[in-house]
């Protein structure tokens, strides 16, 4: 079998990971009524969302000149559409001439002559937002519509194979809203991978209750008892970021089994497998430290990367085993590995704090010449070769995968008892400190400069 010591020099290439110098958090108390008021939820939508960066969809559904897609975020429907100039542009969905949504298609493309339609009265719009053809055109007072009417756009970029939008046309560069993240995501060229999964669920639950479960690592030993035959969570083990946009990464060791594993009899077949694809035999861990297996797994992947269709070359040793788990504000979780992703967003209702739409997409690196594979995260085969379908539903009626499966559990749960008057006021480990950063963050958009104030009036346990 392969050793390889400990104490051999690490690969350094790959992702930083300095630890950012911590930023004051708040001690302010959270109330329940974050997650329940429909007066925060109109702040948050004012003040908030109208302001960041959102993803709309991805650079792959738009192959072809004049091919469009739409993505429903709150109580706004967005256009963006590849033009003719190959530029990828965004706009509000909605016709100009008296407000009707212009398309209610998810995907499409614009008709031959180049155009869409409004449904009502048959204007017609080209794909950089022009109006273009307006029925009686001479019968406006105003003068023909088409020498003075566009779809209202937005500011629109792509980074990662991902669209992105921003209601706010004086908001920060793309990357300067996500720095430092972007630097260090590149290194995994995520625009190479495949969307393999795409199912949005809706949820009974505020928005902020996922994005808080994302942002600690806490519950994963209790509500993912499984995790620990492939990582490590103890907390003197585990390094946590928060940068100063609000957004976070966790680096938790992963490859081997946690200490409460003894044996090699507990591992269940997966990590048997995993170990098997990367030629290590698990009798040879047989009374040995488990622990050995993520330091064998460095160097088999180094050794058989490339003959498995693998180009690992841009990655340190960590990043081959380990969870290198980033939130992004506010409201994206990118659980990156080395042949792909979870890519997690919960977005608000459009009218209710008490629900959200949960979106699960799973990104595959497929091998050079591979066209399927066994993914561990959705645990079934997948294929290279079709865009995955998107799959809606309510909670109970669809899956995220059985490992998101078991937070969906948690969240409606929770949502119902911050919603009791009996619930004083969530308490925080230092190690769930990035959830009292975020909501600093938030209220840095709601109340303006520093300002941590409390929303709410604090309850008083007796
Ligand atoms: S509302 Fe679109 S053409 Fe009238
Ligand atoms: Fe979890």
């Amino acid at each position: 079998m392969t050793t390889r010591s400990k104490d051999i020099p690490r690969r350094e290439a790959g992702i930083d990971r300095s630890k950012a110098p911590e930023p004051r958090v708040s001690s302010k108390d959270f109330m329940g009524n974050r997650y329940t008021s429909r007066e925060f939820m109109e702040l948050e939508w004012e003040r908030m969302w109208t302001r960041v960066w959102m993803v709309g969809g991805l650079v792959a559904q738009l192959p072809e000149q004049g091919d469009y897609i739409t993505h429903q975020f709150g109580r706004e429907s967005i256009l963006m559409i590849r033009g003719f100039d190959n530029k990828i542009r965004a706009f509000y969905n909605i016709c100009q001439h008296r407000g009707n949504l212009l398309t209610t298609s998810e995907e499409g493309s614009v008709v031959s002559d180049g155009t869409i339609q409004c449904a009502y009265h048959g204007w017609k719009w080209n794909a950089d937002g022009a109006l273009v053809h307006v029925e009686d055109s001479h019968d406006f007072l105003e003068g023909n519509p088409c020498d003075h009417l566009r779809l209202n756009e937005i500011p629109c970029d792509t980074w990662a194979g991902m669209v992105w939008f921003n209601m706010d046309n004086n908001g920060l560069p793309l990357r300067d809203f996500l720095a430092p993240m972007t630097d260090q995501l590149d290194s995994y060229e995520i625009e190479k991978m495949t969307r393999t999964d795409w199912v949005t669920m809706e949820l009974e639950c505020n928005w902020k209750v996922v994005q808080d479960n994302f942002n600690e690592s806490y519950h994963v030993r209790i509500v993912h008892p499984e995790a620990r035959f492939f990582l490590d969570d103890r907390i003197e083990n585990t390094q946590f970021d928060l940068y100063p946009n609000g957004h976070c990464r966790m680096l938790m060791p992963g490859g081997a089994p946690g200490p409460t594993v003894e044996s090699i009899d507990e591992l269940p077949n997966y990590v048997r497998s995993e170990l098997k694809f990367w030629e290590l035999d698990v009798e040879d861990y047989r009374g040995r430290d488990l622990a050995q297996m993520r330091y064998d797994l460095w160097a088999q992947k180094r050794r058989l990367g490339t003959s498995k269709g693998f180009d690992f070359s841009r990655y340190s040793d960590e990043q081959l085993t380990d969870n290198y788990h980033y939130t992004l504000f506010p409201n994206l979780t990118l659980s990156m590995k080395p042949d792909g992703i979870i890519w997690l967003r919960a977005e608000p209702h459009p009218t209710d704090p008490g629900k959200c739409l949960f979106d699960m997409w799973n990104f595959q690196l497929f091998p050079q010449d591979g066209s399927s594979i066994y993914n561990k995260n959705m645990q079934k085969l997948v294929n290279k070769d079709y865009q995955a379908e998107h799959i809606v539903g309510k909670q109970g009626e669809v899956s995220v995968g059985p490992g998101i499966d078991q937070d969906v559990s948690i969240w409606t749960t929770q949502q119902a008892g911050l919603a009791s008057q009996g619930f004083y006021r969530p308490v925080f480990a230092n190690q769930e400190r990035r959830i009292p950063f975020h909501h600093d963050v938030i209220d840095r958009y709601l109340f303006g400069g520093d300002n941590v104030e409390q929303y709410g009036q604090r309850k008083t346990a007796p």
